[in-house]
């Protein structure tokens, strides 16, 4: 079985296209919606918080976790590979996140090596994405964007309103400023005001959301590595789990995505 975990519902912007690529696998989706945002934690938290939901998804069966959020990626991914996958453990089970992916597009992508990244205030603090472009091409230039705000305003739905807009613009025209070629959404929720951030940075700023990017490179890695993909299921089944309300889940993921998700449950990690 394949996880995706994310501190809340945004993740489902990456569970999506990884099922629409891949839909023969079974998938379980995590979202720690009672402790979320992650993204104005301290890292100790969001690394504590990871390990319980890695621990339960491990418990559960999961063989591969995606870390679909961002925040958890920058903060708690490495800690975590570094505490649950040691030895011959990591024959057995995977957990991968989005920054390499994302960080290997960029480099393929950007002609003038400059690239704006926009993120949570963890995201953008950790600096793991100035690193994984870094180890790629150090000759690319990185201008990166806390925007602590366009959470709260996406889990209430009040993103296609003229308040979020104009935040948006606020917290863009900074990165504007430096001309990038590109801008990475480096946060799962901001895929839902994609048009807005088109929009404001102009038809010459390339738009990049992990989803997509993600789903791809998961893809390719599942062909090289038979170890892991072999202890897949494949029988198409999907699990939707939350630590808060599966009726919410629910309505967000119908409302934002398209998405019908059947079978959602409340779980609680502490337990
Ligand atoms: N899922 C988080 C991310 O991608 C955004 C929401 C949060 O702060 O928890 O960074």
């Amino acid at each position: 079985m394949i996880a995706v975990f994310d501190s809340g519902f945004g993740g489902l912007t990456v569970l999506k296209p990884i099922m629409e690529l891949m839909p023969e696998y079974d998938y379980l989706y995590l979202g720690d919606n009672a402790r979320a945002p992650y993204g104005n934690h301290s890292i100790e938290n969001i690394r504590s918080f990871s390990e319980e939901a890695v621990e339960y998804l491990f418990e559960k069966g999961a063989k591969l976790i995606i870390f679909g959020c961002n925040t958890a990626s920058s903060a708690a991914l490495r800690h975590i590979q570094k505490k649950y996958l040691n030895g011959d453990q990591e024959k057995e089970r995977k957990v991968l996140g989005v920054l390499i992916p994302v960080a290997e597009e960029i480099v393929k992508k950007s002609r003038n090596k400059r690239v704006a990244i926009v993120g949570t205030s963890a995201t953008i603090k950790s600096k793991r994405y100035e690193e994984e472009i870094a180890k790629i091409d150090k000759d690319i230039k990185v201008y990166s964007k806390a925007c602590p705000l366009l959470v709260p305003f996406i889990e209430e739905g009040w993103h296609k309103k003229p308040e979020a807009k104009s935040i948006l613009k606020k917290y863009l025209r900074p990165l504007k400023s430096c001309n990038p070629d590109i801008l990475v959404l480096g946060c799962t929720h901001y895929p839902l005001m994609q048009k807005d951030f088109k929009r404001i940075m102009g038809k010459k700023v390339e738009i990049l959301a992990s989803g997509e990017i993600t789903a791809r490179s998961l893809k390719s890695y599942l062909e090289r590595h038979p170890e892991i993909e072999s202890k897949l299921g494949k029988n198409a089944s999907r699990q939707f789990l939350t630590t808060d309300c599966p009726e919410k889940m629910k309505t967000f993921a119908k409302d934002n995505l398209s998405m019908s998700l059947s079978s959602t449950h409340k779980i609680d990690l502490k337990n």
